[in-house]
């Protein structure tokens, strides 16, 4: 159940706020998983002394850490970053994954690239034989979005543009659309992520391939690291 899942996030989310030392500089994902992360480091920071630069992948990430005092900066403000920490919604064996659940997959693919070393944090049902089940984000300009989703429908990629209770169509940090590919699964991940970043307003894809060092796995007998 939920509370059950829950403390399995925070396991590993506090599991792995022990990656961040004095000094570093600290990419910070996005989602419920990174939320119990930052706590952690809120927490450091406040009762321990933990000083170090954060640069976050979405707004909602900065103002929590803010929050606690931490030390925010732009992307462009820093030449390196020691360890990007993040949530996934889906990882397999090969270290496939697929992010953008909570719609930050673009600030969270720019700052990854710009690791040195990448960590994610998951609860166990994330780990996969075959990545799919979850609905593949794509971050897709507004402007023709109609036509970009019927590409995408051509293609037999089942694509539905995000919306939220209202019905209103979801925004990115860059004020972009979100459309989900319902494929089920994903056989040939490689394949598919250049068939989507070559199409005309695709600004990006949610498949992060191969990109990760560590996953830190929340299990219910206590946290796991699958090593890259
Ligand atoms: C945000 O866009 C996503 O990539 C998240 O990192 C991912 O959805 C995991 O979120 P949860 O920790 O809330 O499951």
């Amino acid at each position: 159940d939920k509370a059950q899942q829950d403390a399995l996030k925070k396991a590993a989310g506090i599991e792995a706020a022990k990656i961040v030392e004095n000094g570093m500089v600290a990419g910070l994902g996005t989602g419920s998983t990174v939320k119990f992360l930052v706590d952690e480091l809120g927490r450091r920071h406040q009762e321990e002394g933990l000083e170090f630069t954060g640069v976050t992948t979405s707004r909602r990430t900065q103002a929590q850490a803010e929050s606690y005092g931490i030390k925010i900066v732009d992307v462009d403000d820093v030449d390196h970053i020691d360890v990007t920490i993040d949530g996934a919604d889906e990882v397999d064996k090969n270290f496939n994954g697929i992010k953008g659940g909570g719609a930050a997959l673009l600030w969270e693919k720019i700052v990854a690239i710009n690791s040195n070393r990448i960590v994610w944090i998951v609860d166990e049902s994330k780990v996969v034989d075959t990545i799919g089940a979850f609905p593949l984000p794509v971050e897709v300009i507004p402007f023709g979005v109609g036509h970009v989703v019927s590409k995408l429908e051509a293609k037999g990629y089942h694509p539905v543009l995000r919306k939220n209770a209202d019905g209103v169509e979801v925004r990115t940090d860059e004020n972009n659309f979100i459309v989900d590919l319902h494929l089920n699964r994903i056989d040939h991940p490689q394949d598919l992520a250049e068939d989507l970043i070559n199409m005309v307003g695709v600004v990006e894809h949610g498949l992060f391939l191969n990109m990760v060092d560590t996953v830190i796995v929340g299990d219910p007998n206590g946290p796991r690291v699958m090593t890259n």
